[in-house]
């Protein structure tokens, strides 16, 4: 584990509750520079809450979060220049219908960073080539796969060059014979040296990829640790409950 200073996220006893149940209790999490870090747990465990909570999409009840040193969690902090810092992809696709692939991508840094036409534009067919759609960047995103989306959504999230990218299940609405395209631009992305946080039902991207997985159990981490310490022969019962649970 990174030390703070060195840590591009560093996660200081974060805790959210909604109404009077706390879903957050006291998570510390802190992830170095080119790190992919997996957080894997039951469902209701708090991990997109957590995720949710770094680029302020959700407001920590208390707790400090700092990306790239800058304190995330102050009242001052302009939103709009934390999420060019800080790329996310959910689970849903969230393109805009009526703009093609690229258009979606050049949008984000005309708007986002802020970038003249034409210099936008030759941005996003870069990164559209990145993860392999050059051919479809004049596509709507009606006429792409659920996969190719999902792509362009990591293109545009990568063009904004973050610090971090978040990745919240972002193969879980597709349909199996296209988790692979998106997982392999993950990886590619990571080699890339990206610093990744990726919540996730993958057990083997978890087990491949990841540098270290974190286990959330009842809004905190139960365990962590490399994939295999983890996922391979975890000390926990209830690790290996979820392990195998993963595998039926
Ligand atoms: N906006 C909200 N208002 C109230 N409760 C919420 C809200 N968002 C999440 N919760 C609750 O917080 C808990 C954690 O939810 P969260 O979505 O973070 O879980 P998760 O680990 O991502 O689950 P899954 O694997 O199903 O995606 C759950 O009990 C959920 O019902
Ligand atoms: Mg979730």
């Amino acid at each position: 584990m990174p030390a703070s200073a060195d840590a591009i996220v560093a996660i200081d006893d974060l805790r959210k509750c909604f109404g009077n149940v706390e879903v957050l209790r006291g998570i510390n999490l802190k992830v170095g520079k080119g790190e992919a870090v997996a957080i894997v747990g039951s469902s209701g465990s708090g991990k997109s809450t957590c995720l949710r909570c770094i680029n302020r999409l959700e407001e920590p009840t208390t707790g400090t979060i700092r990306v790239g040193g800058q304190e995330v969690t102050g009242a001052k902090v302009d939103l709009n220049l934390l999420r060019q810092r800080i790329g996310m992809v959910f689970q849903g696709i969230n393109l805009y219908p009526h703009m093609t692939a690229v258009g979606n991508v050049t949008l984000a840094l005309r708007k986002v960073a802020g970038l003249g036409k034409a210099q936008a534009e030759q941005k996003a067919r870069h990164h559209l080539d990145l993860v392999g759609l050059a051919h479809k960047a004049d596509s709507y995103p009606a006429q792409l796969s659920g996969g190719q989306q999902q792509r362009v959504g990591i293109a545009r999230a990568m063009a904004l060059e973050p610090q971090v990218m978040l990745f919240d299940e972002p193969t879980s609405a597709l349909d199996p014979e296209l988790v692979s395209e998106v997982l392999n631009v993950m990886v590619r992305t990571k080699e890339m040296g990206m610093t990744m946080i990726v919540v996730t039902h993958e057990m083997h991207f978890a087990r491949d990829v990841a540098d270290r997985v974190v286990f959330i159990d009842h809004g905190a981490v139960l365990a962590e640790g490399t994939p295999e310490e983890i996922l391979v022969s975890p000390q926990h019962q209830r690790i290996r409950d979820f392990v195998t649970r993963s595998r039926a």
